[in-house]
């Protein structure tokens, strides 16, 4: 099915993204050596970078997902957080580190550490691939980010449009097909 959409041009390319996983990632394994990590991924998006961040870590880590969706409009995010899949192993006393590909009124991501600090981890942090705070709802940042960028729709690099283009290699700005 047409999505109606085009690629209007590369905002970031994907060798820029890969330079930038590579110094988040040495960072991460700086910050967080010695200790026991789990990386909670958001699906669907960020499955693309917690692959390739997961591969530029050189400390052992553990991985779980989570599945969560907005209630309201499709393209807006209300604040309202339901759980389609939770973790599937308790993260009492562990650091944790939630991967994100995109923070954008920060309403998901409020939800998100409110939920799993619930649950007592010894540490929860956020590392955002990207960061559009123009968009900010709440106030609210990640401790570790890969772009800021500008209010613009993306897809690429697990972002999609109607689940479309997640599979580019690098982030994305759509245009409408004429
Ligand atoms: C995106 C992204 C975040 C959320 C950010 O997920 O992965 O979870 O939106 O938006 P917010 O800051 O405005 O809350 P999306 O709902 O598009 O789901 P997907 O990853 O499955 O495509």
């Amino acid at each position: 099915m047409s999505s109606g959409k085009y690629v209007e041009k590369v905002l970031i390319e994907a060798e820029t993204i890969q330079k930038k996983i590579k110094e988040l990632g040495d960072k991460i394994s700086k910050d967080y050596a010695g200790e026991d990590l789990v990386l909670i991924c958001v699906l669907k998006g960020a499955v693309v970078f917690l692959s390739d961040l997961m591969r530029s870590l050189d400390i052992p880590v553990e991985i779980d997902f989570m599945a969560v969706s907005s209630y309201g409009a499709a393209t807006e995010s209300s604040g309202v957080v339901r759980i389609l899949k939770d973790l599937e192993r308790s993260i009492e006393g562990r650091h944790c580190l939630i991967v994100e590909d995109i923070i954008d009124t920060g309403l998901t991501l409020k939800y998100m550490k409110e939920y799993l600090l619930s649950q007592l981890p010894a540490s929860l942090k956020v590392v955002a691939l990207l960061d559009k705070p123009q968009r900010r709802k709440v106030d609210i940042a990640p401790d570790y980010c890969g772009f800021k960028i500008p209010d613009e729709f993306v897809v690429g690099f697990g972002l999609d449009f109607n689940e479309r283009f997640r599979s580019l290699p690098g982030v994305c700005v759509l245009g409408d097909k004429l």
